[in-house]
């Protein structure tokens, strides 16, 4: 694999799995991303800039994505709207970059038969039950604006698959933390507010769960299932991490050596998915993929120290992202 098409790679994500991939490859990167208020470009600025290009464009423009596609032996396509609480506000950017995006790189891999990587999410799956854990064989269920675009989207790769026999992967994976998450996230929320003196904001009681994995540790299982990963098929990726928000924001109030009892409860997400749980055995067994941050807790800790030493990268942000959910009580 020489020349990677990653959509999305100035995101959280994918900016992670770019920096895997040049550290994992001789291959040349080319970046395809819209630079929405979500990408971070300066997690691209510290790698190896010889190999890596950023295009600036829409992965739903056919006119930017074809020509990218025509050179690239592979695409990995991380684009999205990714965040929960903006679909709820205004889901229209979620339906044209999650579903028509994903349509568009389709048909320019239809033409040119190139291999595809498709990022999804679990939850496609819609919200587990008290003892449940999602696998490859669960229903689609996507009970949110972003869940249903991107189990839209997951619908369209398969049909692709199966209708046109591309060459195309899907992975769905559990909730990530790490370096580069936007200040809008639960943990990088958490640890800003934290930083600034403010306790944890948890939404209803906090009582929902969510499985946490380390950003590294999905790279690395996209990584080997673009390499290793069977046509058609969808790996379930997580590190088996299942917690409250509350649990979540109590250990950050310990790294932070504050009062547990110091939390906020505001205003909950209409429809909240109360249990998301990734069962990884097939990743495991198939593709012989581990995670290696294995210790949340330190893996908290260690983002918390990131957060502290990236301030000029969210300061900016931080205070526009929550005047924008104290004016929904949250
Ligand atoms: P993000 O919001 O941090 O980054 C998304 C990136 O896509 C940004 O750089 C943005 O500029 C870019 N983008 C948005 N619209 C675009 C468009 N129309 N054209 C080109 N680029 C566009 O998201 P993330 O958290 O890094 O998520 C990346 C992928 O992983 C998404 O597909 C998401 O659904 C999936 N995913 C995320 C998580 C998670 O916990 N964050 C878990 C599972 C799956
Ligand atoms: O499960 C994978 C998904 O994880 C990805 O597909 C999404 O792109 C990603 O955003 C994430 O979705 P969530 O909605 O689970 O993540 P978020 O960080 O928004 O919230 C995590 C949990 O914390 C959720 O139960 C809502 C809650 N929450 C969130 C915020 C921002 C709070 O209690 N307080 C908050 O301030």
């Amino acid at each position: 694999m020489e020349r990677l098409l990653v959509t999305g790679g100035a995101g959280f994500i994918g900016a992670n799995f770019v920096a895997h991939a040049l550290a994992h490859s001789e291959a040349r990167v080319t970046v395809l991303d819209k630079l929405t208020y979500a990408a971070t470009r300066e997690a691209l600025d510290s790698l190896p800039g010889d190999r890596l290009e950023l295009v600036v464009g829409d992965v739903a423009d056919a006119g930017v994505v074809g020509p990218l596609v025509d050179v690239a032996d592979a695409v990995v396509h991380f684009a999205a709207e990714s965040h929960n609480d903006n679909a709820l506000a205004d889901p229209s950017p979620f339906v044209s970059t999650n579903l028509v995006g994903t349509f568009t790189v389709l048909e320019a891999v239809r033409r040119t038969g190139t291999r595809l990587h498709h990022v999804s999410t679990d939850e496609v799956y819609g919200e587990a039950a008290a003892d449940e854990w999602f696998t490859e064989s669960s229903s689609y269920a996507p009970s949110n604006p972003y869940a249903a675009t991107k189990a839209g989207a997951d619908h369209l790769v398969r049909a692709w698959v199966h209708s046109y026999g591309i060459d195309a992967t899907i992975s769905t994976c559990a909730n990530n933390y790490g370096p580069w998450q936007h200040v809008e996230k639960f943990i990088p929320r958490q640890i800003t507010n934290l930083i600034d003196g403010q306790p944890p904001k948890l939404y209803g009681a906090g009582r929902q769960q969510r499985d946490w994995i380390h950003v590294a540790d999905h790279s690395a299982a996209v990584w080997q299932v673009l390499a290793e990963g069977r046509v058609g098929e969808t790996y379930l990726i997580g590190a088996e991490e299942v917690h409250t928000n509350l649990e979540i924001a109590r250990m950050l109030l310990e790294i932070f050596e504050r009062d547990p009892g110091e939390l906020e409860f505001v205003a909950d997400r209409p429809g909240h998915d109360q249990r998301y749980a990734t069962d990884p055995t097939k990743v495991r067994t198939e593709l012989g993929w581990t995670p290696t941050h294995t210790d949340l807790s330190s893996g908290l800790a260690a983002c918390v120290d990131w957060y502290r030493e990236h301030e000029s990268w969210w300061r900016p942000v931080k205070a526009g992202v929550e005047a924008r959910y104290a004016a929904r009580g949250q």
